[in-house]
């Protein structure tokens, strides 16, 4: 038998949870639901009293399902639903498998609407009004998704004692410095225009604006034109790029930070079901499934020849190699690239990669400081360093450093007792120190004796090539 459920119109948290306490309850599975929002056709089936108790779940599952609810896609209930349903058929871990095709899907859009999010709480741009009542303060907003109610308990906490509306083409909300009333869609031309934007509110902005957008590209990035026409300071920006402090980004950071806790055992388990079969369907499979912490520009893929002499693995890209995408192209990448050529290794013969494939990092200002690897991290991604060696097929490994090692040889080994030639569960490998341990030294005399280590190391790494050449 097949059930209908009508939920209110946008995003219905309350509706949906308890739908799903009474579809729980009744042992209803996923494929006998239709999911119908109010104003959505009529369609067959009954509606469900739902007066059963609250399911009990992991409390992750609890934070996702807050953000999908808000998503645009109409099927965002219908998977949802299946989610609960499998996490509570069996399947408690699931919301860990960061590669199950129905958990990576709603990641990226809890993704997208935590983006929303943010877009909203920071470029939203009150315009002062004198009504008959007296001043109030009116927005006009397009979000992409149903947030407008999820942003509401933000603005009233940011606002509380001024008298405001956010009109936005899916509802409206109207804040009269005591309760809340969520009115109808509305449109553009009923927001005031730019004229009546009040210094003092400006100046609220300008306090909030953050240094970060200093680099117009990464402005770009961030505040996309098509919110900029809301937004009285697009043209106060040469003013407020040498003046402001950080709040906004600051919240913008607590807010990002909303890291789905995973267990990198079950993601292995479940990403040693994929296949891929060639280098560049793994690399679509690293791309989408995006970083395990958020914050990362883009995934780092391995670069270089297939069947290369050597490959090169280092630990996780750095603030370059995640703004151009490209893995050692920053200073301990120059590096490396002098050595090798000084050690007559080809450049183009060689693959380079990392055990990681996201930038990690911690803000401090302006500055993205590359935060190490965590042991669960590195085992996250280990699978698919497995994968993508054995599909390059390198005559040689080259672990570079303590990340890389952890990752190819599954479990710690000092350096300093392990450098030189190694296996890699039977592949021929080779270790040595990580270029930025070079850069990193802070006296010039060892400094100099670590790059003549790194040499011979380099050198004898061409020789084994060359052997295994012959
Ligand atoms: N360090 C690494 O380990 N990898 C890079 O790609 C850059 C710096």
């Amino acid at each position: 038998m097949m059930h209908r459920i009508e939920l209110g119109p946008g995003a219905d948290p309350d509706g949906f949870r308890q739908a799903v306490r009474g579809l729980i309850a009744r042992s209803v599975p996923p494929q006998e639901v239709v999911w119908a929002t109010q104003g959505s056709p009529d369609l067959f089936g009954e509606a469900i009293a739902a007066d059963a108790p609250a399911v009990a779940l992991p409390r992750a599952v609890g934070e996702l399902a807050n953000l999908v609810v808000c998503h645009r896609d109409p099927e965002r209930y219908a998977l949802l639903y299946t989610l609960i349903w499998r996490i509570t058929h069996g399947e408690r871990g699931l919301l860990e498998v960061a590669s199950d095709p129905l958990v990576h899907r709603l990641d990226m859009m809890a993704k997208a609407v935590g983006r929303d999010l943010h877009k909203m709480h920071a470029f939203l741009r009150f315009r002062r009004v004198e009504a008959e009542d007296g001043e109030r303060f009116i927005a006009w907003f397009e979000p992409d998704h149903f947030i407008l109610e999820a942003t509401a308990s933000f603005f009233v906490g940011r606002f509380p004692g001024m008298r405001w509306s956010i009109l936005t083409p899916i509802g409206s909300l109207h804040w009269n410095g005591q309760e809340l009333a969520v009115g109808p869609a509305a449109e553009r031309s009923q927001a005031p225009g730019s004229d009546d934007v009040e210094q003092g509110w400006l100046g609220y902005y300008q306090s909030a604006f953050h240094p970060a957008r200093a680099n117009p590209e990464a402005m770009r990035a961030e505040m996309p034109k098509k919110y900029w026409h809301n937004m009285a300071e697009t043209q106060a920006i040469p003013d407020l790029l040498r003046s402001a402090p950080s709040r906004v980004r600051d919240m913008l950071e607590r807010e990002a930070a909303m890291p789905i806790k995973r267990n990198p055992d079950k993601a292995v388990a479940a990403m040693s079901e994929q296949d891929p079969k060639t280098l560049a369907e793994l690399n679509r499979i690293i791309s989408e499934a995006g970083p395990l912490v958020p914050g990362a520009t883009q995934a780092v893929l391995g670069e270089g020849p297939l069947g290369a002499n050597v490959a090169f693995v280092g630990e996780q890209p750095g603030d370059q190699e995640d703004l151009q995408g490209r893995p050692f192209v920053g200073p301990a990448g120059q590096l490396l690239d002098r050595a090798m050529k000084e050690a007559g290794i080809d450049r183009s013969r060689v693959y380079v990669t990392n055990a990681v494939k996201h930038f990690k990092y911690e803000l401090r200002g302006k500055k993205r400081i590359h935060q190490k690897p965590t042991a669960g991290e590195v085992k996250h991604y280990r699978w698919w360093l497995d994968k993508e060696l054995a599909l390059v097929r390198p005559r040689l490994i080259v672990a570079l450093g303590a990340t890389a090692v952890l990752a190819l040889a599954g479990k710690p080994l000092p350096i300093t007792r392990c450098r030189g030639p190694a296996e890699f569960q039977g592949r021929p490998g080779f270790i040595t120190v990580h270029p930025s341990y070079l850069l990193r030294l802070p006296d010039e005399t060892a400094k100099r004796q670590a790059y003549a280590d790194f040499m011979r190391d380099l050198r004898e790494i061409e020789a084994m090539v060359e052997k295994r050449a012959a």
